[in-house]
């Protein structure tokens, strides 16, 4: 299992903003903890230890999942993928679409970045509702990748994401709020 000090560390480098982005909203910011320097270096060592030999490659959500999955792919000698919201990627890229809460997002990866066979772990901040989550694992999977392990640093159970995630892929949150 992981160490449970990685979920002290999220605690206690994170700030609550209420009604961000909208009116009702109490905003987990983790900004704190990507700027705590010797503690978040800590942090990305003792998930390394944890991941190291299990996958093969880090794929990072845009956007608060990218300086999670860098460091820690550095860390692990090992590939580091980005999947970002459509339309920032060069072609040729594979698209998924999703619902939100009033209109629909979609997320896009670059084929090529990802090996055939390759164990993935996918990185992001939040499991909310789970779309984002589904987004990148079809994208793994369509990519040619094993969607091995997903990571988040927090998961907002009220919003039932982890039910909407495909049982194959294991799911690991720091902290379940
Ligand atoms: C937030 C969060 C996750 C996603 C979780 O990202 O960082 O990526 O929502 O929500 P879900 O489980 O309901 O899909 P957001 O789209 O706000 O963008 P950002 O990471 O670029 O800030
Ligand atoms: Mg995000």
């Amino acid at each position: 299992a992981l160490p449970s000090e990685l979920g002290e560390l999220v605690t206690s480098h994170m700030r609550e903003i209420p009604d961000f982005p909208t009116l009702g909203v109490l905003f987990r910011d983790i900004s704190p903890l990507f700027a705590a320097g010797e503690d978040f270096a800590r942090f990305i060592r003792m998930l390394a230890a944890h991941y190291r030999g299990r996958i093969d490659a880090i794929a990072g959500l845009e956007s608060r999942g990218f300086p999670l999955a860098a460091p820690l792919a550095v860390e692990l000698g090992l590939p580091m993928i980005m999947i970002r919201k459509a339309g920032k990627l060069p072609g040729p890229v594979l698209r998924e679409d999703y619902e939100l809460e009033y209109a629909t997002a979609s997320m896009e990866i670059q084929p090529f970045t990802v090996a055939e066979d390759q164990r993935v772990l996918i990185v992001d901040d939040v499991l909310a509702t789970g779309g984002t989550a589904n987004a990148s694992i079809n994208l793994i999977e369509r990519s040619g990748g094993i969607a091995q392990e997903f990571l988040v640093l927090m998961e907002l159970t009220d919003l039932g994401g982890r039910a909407r995630l495909p049982e194959r892929v294991a799911c690991q949150a720091l902290l379940t709020l």
